[in-house]
């Protein structure tokens, strides 16, 4: 069956049977990896608003007790160009000391966020700190960062859906996709 495309849209590059089969293996390598952790022992750190969908998805999959929590960063502010500051709008409820984190991110770009967020856990004395990322686009990055569970590489373009926006748009497409280039030309 085709799938009729938004106007907006140019190309899916991830269909989303590819992601849902990339999140289960996901899924499975982090349930084996963290076997045997009781439910407080083991926090999931969403960053908002991009991860949510990812989040949901990787957490219902997971065979080992789990918390889960979010953090919210400010955005590149509705353009697509990166400036490498970040800050925290909404911080964790969970205090994350002793606890095993894994943080959770829809995308890794220039990596400044990771960056960010390695910096703020890595602080807070977690028994051990961990990244699960869906995307990867390697030709973008400033500063190394580790990724320990990653999803896709994709290579230097813009892309929506499945959690990531383009100006707070295209969110909940089930599938990752490229713009036309008009839409950010207007
Ligand atoms: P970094 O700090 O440059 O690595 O950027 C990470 C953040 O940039 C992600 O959490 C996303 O919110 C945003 N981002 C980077 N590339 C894309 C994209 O292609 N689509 C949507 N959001 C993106």
């Amino acid at each position: 069956m085709d799938i009729i495309l938004p106007n907006s849209i140019e190309r899916i590059l991830l269909d989303e049977a590819t992601i849902q089969q990339r999140v289960q293996q996901m899924a499975d390598i982090i349930s084996t990896d963290y076997a045997g952790l009781r439910n407080e022992e083991f926090l999931l750190v969403g960053v908002l608003k991009g991860s949510f969908i990812f989040m949901a998805d990787l957490a219902r999959r997971l065979t080992v007790p789990h918390r889960v929590d979010f953090i919210a960063l400010s955005s590149y502010e509705d353009s697509a160009a990166a400036t490498g500051a970040v800050r925290m709008i909404m911080d964790t409820r969970a205090d994350v000391a002793r606890r095993h984190v894994l943080i959770v991110e829809d995308i890794v770009d220039t990596g400044y966020t990771l960056q960010y967020l390695y910096r703020i856990f890595g602080a807070r004395q977690p028994a051990s700190l961990r990244t699960a990322v869906l995307l990867s686009k390697p030709d973008r990055r400033e500063v190394e960062v580790t990724v320990d569970y990653l999803g896709f590489q994709i290579p230097d373009v813009w892309v929506v859906g499945y959690g990531l926006d383009y100006a707070d748009r295209f969110r909940t497409l089930p599938y990752i996709a490229m713009l036309k280039p008009s839409v950010y030309e207007k």
